[in-house]
């Protein structure tokens, strides 16, 4: 079958059809080609960028201008998937205009499908005026690691009746401001899950339980690059940290013995054009 681009439409249909649906973080052209090949729906170009693969402590300092190369890369690369743009700290904190303004450039510079961005309270006004604006809008609760040090740190959230239900509540009034999608981070199963029964878009879970409509994980963790980082939420799906570090010690080991490059990998020259020029 044709296989056609993931948009807004075919996302709804998921969840009333109650197929999962996938999302993995991408950065860079060739990881974001391998995902898209393989069939992953959506793409985030999550600001994890910072820590995963910026260097940076945390999310906090990753500026808009260094996301916005990160997701042409990731735009360049993907032909179905949907292409989520993450809206780092400081860009949509300040106003509604701000929100507006950079959530353009996310979709007139980038050509993003549409950007996320976190927090409910008064993130729901500028999700609703993005939406007008024809940006698509996805929401992010529980856990939000932009404004961790104001959650009590990275840590599970919504796990006493008062603060699921300050989530349950901002999971609404996103929706009803017209957010297409909703991340719900390190959240009890149970509640996430009655959050994906009431609202009718479609919630992606990170450490959210299976009963979300669909899944997200930090590529490089699911990869096993980061591996120190062992949250309970994470399934590793490679190990790619130790399969690198053989590679590399064993590329080492072969250019200082002298065993790379050998004859099949050196270009050649013919006898008579060598001989030329030992003369
Ligand atoms: O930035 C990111 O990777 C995210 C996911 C963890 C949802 O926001």
């Amino acid at each position: 079958m044709q296989r056609k681009k993931v948009d807004i439409g075919y996302l709804q249909a998921r969840k009333k059809a109650g197929e999962k649906i996938t999302m993995l973080t991408a950065y860079d052209y060739p990881m974001a080609k391998i995902l898209d090949e393989a069939g992953v729906e959506t793409i985030l170009v999550g600001d994890s960028a910072a820590n995963v693969v910026l260097g940076y402590p945390d999310t906090v300092p990753v500026t808009l201008d260094e996301l916005l190369v990160l997701n042409k890369a990731v735009r360049r690369a993907v032909q179905y998937a949907m292409v989520i743009g993450d809206m780092p700290f400081g860009s949509y904190n300040v106003s509604t205009e701000q929100a507006v303004t950079n959530g353009v450039r996310f979709m007139k510079e980038a050509g993003c499908d549409a950007v996320k961005l976190e927090g409910g309270g008064v993130m729901i006004e500028r999700i609703a005026a993005m939406t007008q604006a024809g940006i698509p809008v996805v929401g992010h609760l529980g856990l939000t690691p932009q404004t961790a040090s104001m959650i009590g740190g990275y840590r599970v959230q919504g796990n006493t009746a008062d603060k699921a239900t300050k989530i349950i509540a901002d999971a609404q009034a996103i929706a009803d401001a017209g957010a297409i999608m909703l991340v719900l981070e390190c959240v009890p199963g149970r509640v996430a899950g009655k959050i994906a029964e009431m609202i009718p878009i479609p919630v992606i879970g990170i450490g959210a339980g299976v009963d979300c409509d669909g899944q997200v994980l930090v590529l490089h963790d699911m990869l096993g690059i980061n591996a120190g980082f062992t949250p309970k939420f994470l399934k590793t799906y490679a190990k790619l940290h130790t399969d690198i570090g053989k590679a590399v010690k064993k590329y080492i080991q072969e250019v200082k013995s002298k065993k790379f490059p050998d004859a099949q990998h050196t270009f050649g020259i013919p006898e008579k054009e060598f001989e030329k020029l030992t003369d």
